[in-house]
């Protein structure tokens, strides 16, 4: 049995569409690799982010970032991350960096997180398997 919870393909395939559609607004002009990512939530959000690169390179936002920004100012009230997808074009599913794990199991700690391939290859984690013993604040917590 897989330690990762199974979510409706219906739910996953919606995800990574949207993913691979913020792909294509992705600014990485320094990088060339465009990243697309989308949050999916439990009152049926879906909300896109793509990576932005920026000339000064260290600030640049990845898209899981970007797309958990957008699921922050769009969702409804208690609202929970269901899933978090990621399109990239590389010809392995890439896993997210060490910046977005930590946004991640802040803002969507019980999150399946699903990576795809540029051929369709598929990667899932949980979030917290992502980043274990996490710092959740001086206090464990919010
Ligand atoms: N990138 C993401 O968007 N997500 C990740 O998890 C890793 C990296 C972006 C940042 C940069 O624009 C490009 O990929 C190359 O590192």
């Amino acid at each position: 049995m897989s330690r990762v919870p199974e979510i409706d393909d219906d739910r996953v395939e919606a995800a990574l569409a949207a993913a691979r559609e913020a792909r294509s607004k992705a600014h990485a002009p320094y990088s060339c690799f465009a990243v697309g990512a989308a949050v999916l939530d439990d009152a049926g959000g879906l909300y896109r982010g793509c990576n932005v690169e920026s000339a000064s390179f260290g600030l640049t936002l990845c898209a899981e970032r970007a797309a958990l920004a957008a699921w922050v100012v769009g969702r409804d009230e208690g609202a929970r991350v269901e899933l978090v997808t990621i399109r990239t074009g590389a010809s392995r599913p890439t896993p997210p960096c060490g910046a977005c794990r930590q946004w991640l199991v802040e803002l969507a700690p019980d999150a399946v997180v699903v990576s795809e391939s540029v051929d369709g290859e598929i990667a899932r984690w949980t979030a917290r398997e992502l980043l274990p013993d996490a710092f959740e604040g001086p206090e464990g917590g919010p």
